[in-house]
């Protein structure tokens, strides 16, 4: 499988995201997706089901199906564990339930920061400022996972260019990767550019739209990617599906993607994005279509007198 550099580890470009995959579902789901060749699994602890990814993956470790060190696997700090000293302990959780001894990549999920003491933040005495609680501070927790062995690469997700700037500033250890939304509908050339530029990878969430997110994140007079005409068409052309495109379109941008499927055929179906051959002519078509519309937008950061907006979010 094609590969990024991240300070000379190879990421694979495709893998398995499992936001959204219940704990009954992920444990099957990682198992499939393994087996047909999927060498990167994308988690999080905030997503409830690391200990199913674990119990899969080492299953598929333990019956000589792939080894260790040909697995990539990243998970994410959860906002409650902002701060120098939450980073270690919170990676270890991680590493506990994923039964593992190291992680690939570890990102701090969110530029948003929440008292210790609440895993969900709904109104504002849940959340700290990036004031009180800086990322630089957090970053220096990331630093030393690193230095323990306990992750080889670092990054961020939801990060702007502002946010990036300003950890680049202060890195000691650089951060590798930002995963971000990224499809047709959403395109974020500035962003995407200035990652590449300055060696930071970008990896694409929601790739696929994320049409499964729950109801109080979606707005009613949301388009769906998945039923684009446009990319209809061009799928018809290409002799691929709607899904194929898509991804084919990120992976052609040299983004990373992680579509979420827990149905056997639809991740066959992603992996085999990877042969999807998209002309530049096909891509000038894609780029038209760009909506600047985010589907994950942030707004349930924003709570009455809390000190997260989505301005202050996403410095746009
Ligand atoms: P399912 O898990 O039943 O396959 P995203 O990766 O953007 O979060 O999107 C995930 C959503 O897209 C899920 O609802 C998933 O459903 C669906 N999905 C995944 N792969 C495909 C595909 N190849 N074609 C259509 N829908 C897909």
């Amino acid at each position: 499988m094609q590969t990024l550099n991240l300070n000379g580890y190879a990421l694979p470009i495709l893998g398995l995201g499992t936001w959204k995959s219940t704990p009954g579902e992920v444990y099957e789901a990682v198992k499939a997706a393994i087996e047909i060749g999927y060498r990167h699994i994308d988690c999080a602890a905030i997503y409830g089901n690391e200990k199913e990814v674990g119990k899969a993956i080492n299953e598929c470790i333990k019956a000589g199906l792939v080894k260790r060190d040909e697995l990539w696997i990243t998970s994410k700090l959860w906002n409650n564990m902002h701060g120098n000293e939450n980073v270690v302990p919170a990676l270890q959780k991680t590493l506990n339930d994923l039964q593992l001894e190291y992680l690939d990549l570890y990102l701090i999920h969110w530029p948003i920061a929440q008292k210790k003491m609440f895993v969900a933040a709904t109104r504002a005495s849940h959340f700290l400022s990036l004031q009180e609680q800086p990322i630089a501070n957090t970053w220096e927790g990331m630093e030393q996972a690193v230095e323990q062995g306990l992750t080889k690469t670092i990054g961020v997700s939801n990060f702007s260019v502002k946010k990036l700037k300003d950890l680049m500033t202060v890195a000691r250890i650089k951060p590798s990767l930002n995963q971000v939304e990224v499809h047709p509908y959403f395109q974020q050339d500035e962003l995407v550019n200035y990652c590449h530029n300055n060696n930071i990878q970008v990896m694409a969430y929601s790739p696929l739209g994320s049409a499964d997110r729950p109801k109080s994140f979606k707005a009613a007079d949301e388009p769906v990617l998945l039923e684009d005409p446009i990319i209809a068409k061009l799928a018809d052309k290409v002799n691929a599906t709607p899904a194929q495109v898509i991804l084919a379109w990120n992976l052609h941008r040299g983004i990373s993607v992680i579509p979420k499927s827990v149905n056997t055929a639809r991740l066959q179906q992603n992996l085999d994005a990877l042969q999807v051959k998209l002309k530049p002519a096909d891509m000038e078509v894609l780029k038209m279509i760009d909506k600047n519309r985010r589907y994950v937008d942030g707004k349930f950061w924003v709570v009455p007198e809390g000190p997260y907006t989505l301005e202050n979010l996403w410095d746009e």
